[in-house]
């Protein structure tokens, strides 16, 4: 009896974890987006600033991605799920092992 509850709640913690990383349909129509993110981000320096129309929680909104330069960490680019808000400048990728943008060979 205590066994089977056990397995229950496992089977429940496991369902909601994996449902945390699916983005439902019509899950945009319930989020607003900021719209001032684009005419900011255009502003800003583009060696530094990518405008992402879609790069923002379940592609509903577009973000300002911040361009990671040579040896920046690029750690938050590696969490699966999380709306995308750092990548690896142009010529750089993310170095799995070091986990800062290395150069391209
Ligand atoms: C990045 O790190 C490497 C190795 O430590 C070093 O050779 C290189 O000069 C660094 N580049 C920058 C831009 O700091």
């Amino acid at each position: 009896m205590v066994r089977n509850i056990l397995i229950l709640a496992i089977a429940l913690v496991m369902v909601s974890a994996t449902m945390a990383f699916v983005c439902p349909p019509n899950i945009c129509d319930m989020i607003r987006c900021d719209e001032t993110v684009e005419i900011n981000c255009l502003q800003r320096d583009t060696n530094l600033y990518k405008f992402e129309p879609e790069g923002g929680f379940c592609g509903c909104c577009p973000t300002c991605v911040r361009l990671l330069q040579e040896n920046e960490s690029c750690f938050a680019m590696t969490i699966r799920g999380a709306p995308r808000t750092v990548e690896c400048a142009e010529g750089l990728h993310c170095d799995s092992k070091s986990v800062v943008c290395k150069r391209d060979e």
